[in-house]
Parts: C-alpha cells; structure tokens; sequence
C-alpha cells in the first residue's frame, strides 16, 4: 500500500506489519522518514515536519538522514552515487516529479542532463529499492551507483549478523557488536563469492531467535558488490549497498544511454532472527523464485562417486540403482564433453566426449528417462581451458590485459561474457545442447574469480565486471524462455553464487561443495538465515566422507541433515550393500512425505548447530515436521526435550511416529523428547494438528 501526503511530497509505503516513509523538504532534499512497525500518514507527516539538526561547523546537518546521498556539497558520509561529467565531481539534483506505477514509486531528479530515478516497491513487508540513471547529456562516467541507502532509527547498541565463509565452509553465521566507523563486505571476485552471502541484519536491544526487532537487508547481485554497515559520528546506522567494490568506475554512460542498478530489498520484522527469515524466505517463494509452488524432485549426482572418471554405462548403472531408490532426477555432473577427462582441459568445448558418448548423450538421456526419471547435466559456460578447441580458435575470447600473464585457478580462464561473439557462442552451443537431448536440468558452474580483468580493444574496458553478469542473466533467462521445461542450479564451487539476482533465474542452489553432514548443519543454519529450503540442494553421500574430512556417520545422520533441503543423493551407490540401498530408500520415501512442509513451510529453528542437539521445525497448514540432530551426549544425561514453535496453543497434535497425541501449549512450554542418544544420532518427527 503506497499513502502520498504533505502535497505531494511525502510518501508512505506499508505492507502488512511495517512501513517506510520519505519526504522532500522545501529545497528538494530527500529526507529518510521511518523503516519499522506500521504508521499511519498523520504519523509520518509528524516526522516530515520535524526540523534538521542546529547548524554547527564541521558536521552535516545532511549526514545520516537522507534517503539517497550523492556526492558533493555538505557531507561527508559514503556516497551512493558517484558521478563523473566533463571531469567535474559529484552531483547536484532537483526534484522533478513523481509517478506510481503498479505499487512501484518513482522520484524523479535530475542534474544537468542526467536523470536519476529511486525505484520502491513494497512486496509483503520487504522494500524492494533501485535507482535508474538516464543521461541525455555529455558522456557520465559512473564511478559508484548503490541501489540504496537504508537508515536505522536511531538506538543504542546495534549488533550486526553477517554470514561469512570460503569454499566448503560458507554461510558461518556470527553476531558482532557494532561500534563506530564502517564494516564492509563484499566481494572483489567478479561472482557473489563464498566469502559472504550479500545480506547483513541488524538488531538491537537483544533480539533472540523468537523476539526483538531486526532490520535485514540483501542485494540482487551475482558479480562484485559491496554492503558498507555505517556507524555515524551521532551514533546513526546506514548501509549502503550495491555493485562493485571499489569506487573506480562501474561504466560510462554516452547521451541516450541509461543504467538501471540491481535491487537492494530490506525488511523489518519484530519476531526475532525466526521471524526476519520467514519473512525473507515468504518473500522470495512469492516474487523472487521460478515456479516456488512446485516442490523440487529427490536429484542424484554422480560428481563425488566418479569425478571426472565417467562413462556412459557406468552412469546407467548409477541410474538403475538411483532410480530403485526412488530417486527422480539423475544428473552426470563433470566430465561429458570434450576432452574433458581432467580439469585442465575441455571446458569450452560443449559437445558431448565421442570416446564417452559415442552417439551423443541422448541414450542415456532417453534410458534415465524410461527409468521414470528427468535428466540432468553439469556445464559451466563463463570459463574455458586453454586446453579445448574454443581457446585455440578464440585466444582473445578471454579476459586478459595485454602483455600481462593470463592467471589460470583449476587451469581455466574465464571467458569475456561480455562481447556479444562470446554470447552469441554460448547461447548456440547451450541451445543446441538442450535441443539435441531430452534435458530437463542443469547445474550452471562456475569455478573460478576474475584475476585479470582485461577486454583490449574496449575503450571502457572496467564495464566488462558488470556487463558480464548481466550477460550470464540474459543467457539464462534466453535458455529459459526457449527451453522453459528445463530447471536450473546456481552452482559456483558450491556455494559461490548465491544471492536473490541468480534465483531469480534459478530453481535450486548449490549450498557447499562440503557434504558433510555435520559441517552441513552450520552452513545450512547460516544460509536460512535469508534463504529457503525450497532451493537449498543437499546431497546425502558415502561414509566416510571421500572429500573433506573421512568422518564416519550413519546413513540416518546423512539423510536427516540433507531433508533440511532439498534432497539428494551423491554417494557412490556402485559401492552402497543391499541394506544401505534399502534403507536409503526408506529414507528417500519419508522425503517425499515431508517435502512440501519442508520445501514450501514456515521454518523455525529450535535450537542452532552448537555441538549437542539441534533442531528445526517446519510447519505448513496442518504439519509440522521437525528434524533433530544430535552431535554428542554426555554424561548419560537424557537429551533436553524440544520446545516446539507456532503451533496453536488450545489445538492438538497427533505424532505420526509414536501415535501419541500431544496439546500445542504443552508442545511449546514443556516441550517433546526427540528421543536421541549417543554420538551423531538424528530422527524426523511428524506431527499433525487434528
Ligand atoms: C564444482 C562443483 C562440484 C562439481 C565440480 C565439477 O566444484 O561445486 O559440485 O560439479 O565443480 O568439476
């Protein structure tokens, strides 16, 4: 809901529990009004009529409480739009009108012949906020444009959550204190990164997972971006967001030409961390995921059983067995194409390996299906071995600085995306590909960063950082308006691009190249921190971990950990005895039971991954399932019954495991016993309110 006040110049947005209110004052400032509980526009109006700080020397009386601050005149804070025109600095707008479109506000300004535009949506009770720049002027060299500036009441004692990690290790969940100066992450890679998942969440006054108020925000952005947490000299908190990481220049936009930013969302929630992340995962399954009503397939992946080493009969053996398990979709993961029988050679040559599959992929492909289930294969088309055709014929597709050395990671090298020869090549190999076989699935890699970030030739060459992402999106959603019965994942060395731009165009994530199950319940406690279980792609593999660590663990822990998400199977079932296979296929079927509660549901997390038991719960209509794990017992002690969450108080509740039927209040104050014991022990409970 959009309210407009103070003739024209105040505005206020409201979803169902929160609103956000701007307004201009007499000289055209653009003033930040409120970001919390629901107001009305009497209210806001009150708060545009207050007066701007008493003037004093060295400080601004703008710092902190305007909505969108461009560089230049009296302040000193991070600017979010850092403009350049005929090398004159920063920029001085005025207020020319706005519209309302479809719930979307537009304010309107302009400088000179540059026309800046703030974008607001509300959807639920997520802000969706952007900014368009349209130059009808001389050429605008763009050094900074961020999609917004969100400010905080003001409070004391912020906290900020961020979630941090590196390859195998992602989404690690920490609270710190914040204090004066700035707090930036970020990534300087070219893609998300595993370093940080571009979202931050600020509380105050103690929030816990159930109570308090929490302020959220995250970026839209599958390249280089930057989230800067300031703390102000007056004890004022802003964050500012957007592509890029440094300040050097993002584009040059010539007369005619315009530039629209990704989406910074933010939202508000009084329910706690819980209540913050349900709102976030509502938020996506409604407007942001493709198709997020329908629950996603049990998928087996052949990666950890073969690596590189495939062929076309051992992958139909693996499919047979898949298939027995109740698996629904197969995917041959590395290894199909070119000479593609290690990493150092192949990728960039997208046609199927002749030794391999001799008469393409399509037999396979048509015998998973007959097996009752979809097909699906690995490509990572952003990258290319100096060792495959494409290389030899297109030396300069690259990325590279001339006379400087071409820094290969897992002896690849990424591929300019954005010359429009290399689009071109990719859409038609990739077209061909998902013509030329019954494919219904594809993981989408990508493995490494940009190191030399180079296009000679290109007067602007820097623009390569953001015109290559927008390439990979418009490739996606080209392959997926031609191909629309094909699902894709958002894979980067597991979890290295995962942000709300690429799910958008996805239908599942690649959480951790890390499966194991007990690291895994930290990167996934971290990652449903903004994210939800529907595109949260978990692999139940062989025991002891062949990857990271040989820690042994039962097949039940591995099942349990991986239901979290969305189910899969990526252990080598050539080597699984007849009872694990059995077993697994037990376990596959209570899956299946569960997943639309675990997929579409409200998660609460009963208790956080801390070495003894843990627990999440979902709840959907009627059910509620809870998964709980156990790392280790002590001393014998019987293990702490688990409180359960956003059940009705005066209902009951009949437990599908043990018959019993339980009250809702006793549920929730008193709480039930999971039953577990001893070392790395894990159950699902289902419970049904009657
Ligand atoms: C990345 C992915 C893995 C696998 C390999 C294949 O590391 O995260 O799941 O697909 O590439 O090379």
């Amino acid at each position: 809901m959009l309210e407009i006040g103070g003739d024209g110049r105040t505005w206020l947005l409201s979803g169902p529990t929160s609103s956000y209110a701007l307004s201009l004052t007499e000289d055209d400032t653009l003033l930040h009004l409120h970001w919390g509980p629901r107001i009305g526009l009497a209210d806001a109006e009150v708060l545009a009529d207050r007066p701007l700080p008493p003037y004093r020397g060295f400080e601004s009386q703008l710092d902190g409480l305007e909505e969108y601050p461009v560089e230049g005149g009296p302040r000193f804070v991070r600017p979010a739009l850092s403009v350049r025109t005929d090398g004159i600095r920063g920029t001085e707008w005025t207020f020319s009108a706005y519209e309302v479109e479809d719930d979307e506000l537009r304010l309107r300004f302009a400088d000179g012949g540059l026309g800046i535009t703030l974008h607001y949506r509300m959807r639920h009770d997520v802000v969706e906020r952007w900014v368009t720049l349209a130059n009808e002027g001389s050429a605008v060299e763009v050094l900074r444009a961020d999609s917004a500036t969100w400010t905080l009441p003001l409070r004391e004692d912020w906290r900020l959550s961020q979630v941090h990690g590196r390859w195998a290790a992602e989404s690690q969940l920490v609270r710190t204190d914040l204090t004066y100066g700035e707090q930036v992450i970020g990534s300087r890679r070219g893609h998300t990164g595993h370093q940080h998942l571009p979202w931050v969440a600020l509380d105050t006054e103690g929030a816990t997972e159930e109570r308090g108020e929490v302020y959220g925000c995250a970026l839209a952005w599958s390249g280089t971006w930057r989230v800067c947490v300031a703390q102000l000299p007056d004890a004022r908190v802003q964050i500012t967001g957007g592509i890029g990481y440094d300040d050097s220049g993002l584009l040059r936009l010539e007369a005619g030409e315009s530039y629209t930013t990704p989406v910074f969302a933010g939202l508000w929630s009084d329910g706690g961390f819980g209540g913050a992340s349900r709102a976030w995962h509502a938020y996506q399954r409604a407007y942001v995921i493709p198709h997020a009503e329908q629950d996603r397939p049990v998928l087996y992946n052949s990666w950890e059983a073969t690596e590189f080493d495939i062929s076309e009969d051992q992958q139909r053996e693996l499919a047979r067995r898949a298939a027995a398990m109740g698996v629904e979709l197969f995917v041959v993961d590395d290894g199909w194409f070119g000479k593609r029988t290690s990493d150092r050679a192949g990728l960039g040559d997208w046609t199927p390996n002749p030794d391999r599959f001799p008469a393409g992929l399509k037999p396979l492909a048509e015998d998973v299906r007959a097996l009752g289930m979809q097909f699906g294969i690995w490509v990572e088309p952003e990258m290319v071995n100096a060792d495959s055709d494409l290389y030899r014929a297109h030396p300069d597709w690259v990325q590279f600085q001339p006379g400087r050395k071409r820094t290969e990671f897992r002896n690849q090298l990424v591929l300019n995306l954005a010359r429009e020869d290399v689009q071109e090549y990719l859409w038609e190999k990739l077209d061909n590909l998902l013509s030329g076989a019954p494919i219904d699935y594809v993981k989408w890699d990508f493995n490494r960063c940009f190191t030399d970030a180079g296009w000679p030739g290109e007067p602007y060459p820097q623009k390569l950082w953001v015109e290559h992402v927008h390439a990979f999106y418009r490739l996606l959603d080209r392959l997926r308006a031609a191909h629309p019965g094909v699902a894709f994942e958002s894979c980067s060395g597991g979890g290295g691009r995962i942000d709300l731009g690429v799910m958008a165009r996805t239908d599942q994530v690649w959480t951790s190249d890390n499966t194991d199950p007990l690291d895994r319940l930290a990167i996934q406690h971290g990652f449903s921190q903004i994210h939800p279980a529907r595109v949260m792609a978990a692999w139940v593999t062989d025991s002891p971990n062949t990857q990271l660590n040989d820690r042994v663990s039962s097949l039940r822990f591995r099942f349990v950990s991986a239901m979290a998400g969305v189910l899969g199977v990526g252990g080598d079932l050539a080597k699984w005895s007849e009872e694990e296979l059995a077993e697994a296929r037990e376990w596959v079927e209570l899956y299946k039971e569960i997943r639309s509660v675990v997929q579409r549901g409200d998660l609460f997390r009963l208790r956080p991954p801390a070495g003894g038991l843990s627990a999440v719960q979902y709840v959907l209509d009627d059910e509620v399932v809870v998964l709980a794990w156990l790392q280790a017992q002590h001393y014998g002690e019987p293990v702490a019954p688990l409180r359960l969450q956003g059940l009705e108080p005066t209902k009951t509740y009949e437990c599908r495991e043990s018959g019993e039927v339980h009250r809702g209040a006793v549920l929730m104050h008193h709480g039930m016993p999971a039953g577990l014991r001893g070392d790395f022990d894990a159950a699902v409970i289902r419970l049904r309110r009657i």
